[in-house]
């Protein structure tokens, strides 16, 4: 894979260079609250444009349907990212229209556009190749050169992500070197013991990670609202908490190859649990008991893992030689059910590990959560793109990078 500053040595003053960034960011009412993605991706655009190229970053933002949808408008990320470049940056209102165009035209030498988002057009994510392909080329006239740094992306087999880098000569930049540097860490060189902490609502999302996990962690921590299924194929009931029945039997299957293979897999001892969801608006008081794993009552979910869970899971990474977390264990929008979230993310910051929290809401519940980002090892931009990594599947926006 060619780096950006062979690129750079090259010389890029003067050309288009195309930066395809992950810039999909939550936003609230049209406000960022969590920028750490395009702060994850500052470098490569500050070195471009410090060595005199005309910048155009695209990107993402959310699910819009293949048409122009203002509730996804790139506008308020192209903002910030000129507040936090310290420099104007342009914006184009479309994609490869006359705005893009007469925007990236009248790019001088060390300026920054950001055109709209690639997915007011179908072609992004077609399915079809000649379509993605036609947007592609599109695409390709806005630029010279093509630099791929949208980390959070490259599992994508989208145009901007897959099709274009074969149209442009093309490297990887900062972000994407870093990421990659840090999985090969979790895969072809891990220190063990090796613990993965895993979380999130649905334990369907998670099946194939923890699939390849069984083969290579040595402790498996399971929590948030996938770990009901894993109780419930233990024979215990959990009242309304979330559930996938669909996917006991394959839960079953894994509890089994854990323990032929070694692999300790850990589950919750105990429960927050409530007849109801919080409000996550208010944050209003919520009313929940402490309960054990086996003694979810019938009218209550669970929506965080309990005070022993917590120490015990604190202890199972406390003599840990590399950590991946991925997924909050509970309910972490809402200040009571932030607790066990927060305990995993302080068992991390204490330890001597080497340390990965992979995943949109994990990095953003660490950040809301108040720790020090420098406190772990590596903060992911990518969720889905670093679990399909460690599932050892061939990400499209990589093998695009290094043909
Ligand atoms: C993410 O949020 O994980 C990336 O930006 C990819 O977004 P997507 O899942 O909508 O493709």
């Amino acid at each position: 894979m060619k780096t950006i500053d062979e690129l750079l040595a090259e010389g890029v003053k003067g050309k288009r260079v195309f930066v395809r960034a992950d810039l999909n960011v939550p936003l609230a009412e049209g406000t960022i609250t969590d920028d750490g993605r395009i702060r994850a991706v500052l470098p490569t655009i500050a070195k471009l444009a410090e060595s005199g190229a005309r910048v155009v970053v695209a990107s993402h933002l959310g699910r819009p349907k293949g048409a122009p949808d203002p509730a996804f408008s790139l506008a308020p990320a192209a903002a910030r990212l000129g507040v936090l470049l310290g420099a104007e940056v342009a914006f184009a209102t479309d994609t490869v229209g006359s705005s893009a165009k007469e925007t990236v035209g009248a790019l001088t030498d060390g300026r920054v556009a950001v055109i709209e988002n690639l997915r007011f057009n179908a072609g992004e994510t077609s399915k079809d190749d000649a379509e993605r392909g036609a947007f592609a080329e599109q695409l390709a006239e806005l630029a010279d050169l093509y630099v791929g740094d949208g980390f959070g992306a490259v599992h994508r087999k989208h145009a901007s992500v897959f099709d274009l880098p074969g149209r442009l000569p093309h490297a990887a930049g900062y972000l994407i070197a870093t990421e990659v540097g840090v999985l090969k860490k979790l895969t072809d060189e891990v220190k063990r013991p090796y613990v993965v902490v895993l979380g999130g609502a649905k334990v369907s999302d998670k099946l194939a990670v923890i699939d390849e996990l069984l083969g290579k962690a040595d402790r498996l921590l399971i929590g948030g609202g996938m770990a009901y299924t894993f109780l419930y194929a233990k024979g215990y009931e959990v009242g309304i908490s979330l559930l996938q029945k669909d996917q006991v039997d394959v839960v079953k299957e894994y509890m089994a190859r854990a323990e032929a293979n070694g692999v300790e897999l850990v589950l919750p001892v105990d429960i927050l649990a409530s007849a109801e969801f919080p409000d996550l608006k208010t944050k209003a008081p919520a009313d929940f008991t402490v309960v054990d794993a086996d003694g979810i009552p019938a009218d209550k979910e669970g929506l965080d893992i309990g005070p022993k869970t917590r120490e015990l899971y604190a202890s199972k990474i406390a003599d840990a030689e590399t950590v991946f977390w991925n997924g909050p264990l509970g309910v972490f929008e809402h200040p009571d059910y932030a607790g066990g979230t927060r305990a995993i993310a302080q068992a991390l910051v204490d330890s001597d590990a080497f340390t990965v929290v992979g995943g949109g809401d994990s990095a953003a519940a660490v950040r809301t959560l108040g720790f020090d980002e420098n406190a772990f090892g590596h903060i992911s931009t990518g969720g889905g793109a670093s679990l399909e990594y460690l599932e050892g599947k061939t990400l499209p926006g990589l093998a695009a990078l290094e043909g």
